[in-house]
């Protein structure tokens, strides 16, 4: 199953590029520094190990050149292979020794099957040599590679032969790689570390940058958060604070404007209230309408069990029902006899209007259904988009009855009002048609229960 990525990682992915990019610059400044200085300590370690060797032979060379006079003068050929046996046997890093004579012979050599030979002098390159006549030679052989250190042997001012050593390249290699893993493990051990360092210095760095970024997106998806804990008192400690100042400002403007809105939509919705009232006002016939038709819906509704926040809105919106028909001209509005076709088409724009009315307001909108809806019938023939059956909104349902009721009940210019049997009955003729017939029944049972309730309180 793949892991789902933690919010923190999604919701700041430029600072984890920031950290990763940083953690890499560091990291690639880290080794190419110590790289380099691996390669210069290990160059200068090299070439003091070198050194060093060739200075122990060139002590060793001039302390045997010093004992070696006498023995040559005297021609004691047993004391001289004396002397090369002991050096060579307490130095054995020293690859081959001979004791020559002016002439280059061989008197005695380490190998002493080469004593009698004559020395070639060394065919390489001179490295240096000495005030005392100590030279040291590079040999480049064909199968190893030598140092060759010749010192004279003087006795009495005058030359009398001279010593010679040679020691292998391979003594100095292997003292250098013992260095260099001593070295390379050093070097090793500080990129470690620093990496680690590096690591935990880029946390630490972006840290308040973090907080930062977090403290944007929190902004901007509106939700509020305590000020930024200022880290330091450097340009990211001043743009920290000043963030927070910025925060501050927005947040009090936006309280500021949203009470602003609060207050301009209050007074709307007021408007409308006393829009609607006034439509009822216009003539005497219609005089409490909306009022009573509330009245009858909420009653309704609490016998179809709707919760305490639908009866309020469903109160309100039977306040609203009409206030389209503020835009409905007084020539049609109370006109006393028949509408024309085209007066009863303007007449039945009225639940639109309302809608259009109620659109301004953010907070009108969920009356929008009921108002707009409540001269749909059931059987789709009603206004103003042909709804039908379970498509009408249940309080536009509602109101339908109460409005239709209220105004069957109600003089009006063109004929008296019904009775409250014959309205009844009436309503009882249109469901199915009109009316959704359980609601219908149900109302009908309501209308009833009220009657019963009238009689009984007269009785009293
Ligand atoms: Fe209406």
């Amino acid at each position: 199953m793949l892991e789902k990525p933690g919010p923190e990682r999604k919701r700041f992915p430029v600072l984890q590029k920031i950290r990763v990019k940083a953690s890499l610059y560091v990291l690639v400044l880290l080794i190419s520094t110590t790289l380099a200085f691996s390669i210069i300590a290990l160059r200068i370690m090299n070439q003091y190990i070198l050194s060093e060797v060739i200075k122990r032979v060139e002590t060793l060379s001039r302390g045997t050149a010093a004992v070696a006079g006498y023995s040559l003068m005297s021609n004691d050929l047993l004391g001289l292979d004396n002397i090369v046996y002991r050096v060579k046997a307490t130095n054995p890093d020293i690859e081959s020794m001979a004791i020559i004579n002016p002439e280059g012979e061989i008197l005695v050599h380490s190998d002493t099957r080469r004593a009698g030979e004559t020395h070639r002098p060394a065919a390489g390159d001179v490295l240096r040599k000495a005030e005392d006549g100590t030279t040291v030679s590079e040999v480049q052989g064909p199968a190893r590679e030598l140092y060759e250190i010749q010192t004279p042997i003087v006795f009495l001012d005058k030359a009398v032969g001279s010593v010679i050593m040679t020691f292998n390249k391979a003594v100095v290699n292997e003292a250098q790689q013992a260095a260099r893993s001593r070295i390379l493990g050093v070097f090793g051990l500080l990129l470690l570390v620093g990496v680690a360092s590096s690591v935990f210095l880029t946390a630490f760095l972006t840290k308040p940058v973090q907080e930062l970024s977090k403290g944007v997106a929190d902004l901007k998806e509106g939700r509020r958060s305590r000020p930024l804990r200022v880290y330091s008192q450097d340009e990211l400690g001043r743009l920290t604070e000043s963030f927070n100042e910025m925060t501050a400002l927005i947040t009090s403007q936006k309280n500021s404007l949203s009470r602003y809105a609060q207050d301009l939509e209050e007074a709307y919705v007021s408007t409308v209230r006393v829009l609607a009232a006034a439509i009822d006002a216009r003539d005497t016939h219609t005089l409490g309408h909306s009022t009573r038709v509330a009245g009858l819906s909420v009653e309704l509704g609490r016998e179809l069990d709707l919760s305490a926040p639908e009866l309020e809105d469903l109160e309100i919106a039977c306040l609203f029902h009409d206030v389209g028909k503020i835009k409905i001209p007084d020539s049609i509005l109370q006109k006393k006899g028949r509408l024309t076709t085209a007066e009863q088409r303007e007449m039945r724009r009225h639940p639109e209007y309302g809608a259009e009315i109620l659109a301004k307001a953010p907070s009108l909108l969920k009356y929008i259904p009921a108002v707009k809806y409540h001269h749909e019938w059931f059987d789709g023939t009603g206004y103003p988009d042909g709804l039908s059956g379970g498509k009408i909104p249940k309080a536009a349902a509602i109101i339908s009855l109460a409005d239709v009721y209220d105004a069957m009940t109600s003089d009006r210019p063109y004929r008296d009002a019904l009775s409250e049997e014959e309205a009844r009955a009436e309503i009882a003729a249109l469901a199915g048609r009109q009316f959704e017939p359980d609601l219908a029944a149900r109302f009908i049972l309501l209308l009833q229960k009220r009657a019963a309730a009238l009689i009984k309180g007269h009785g009293e």
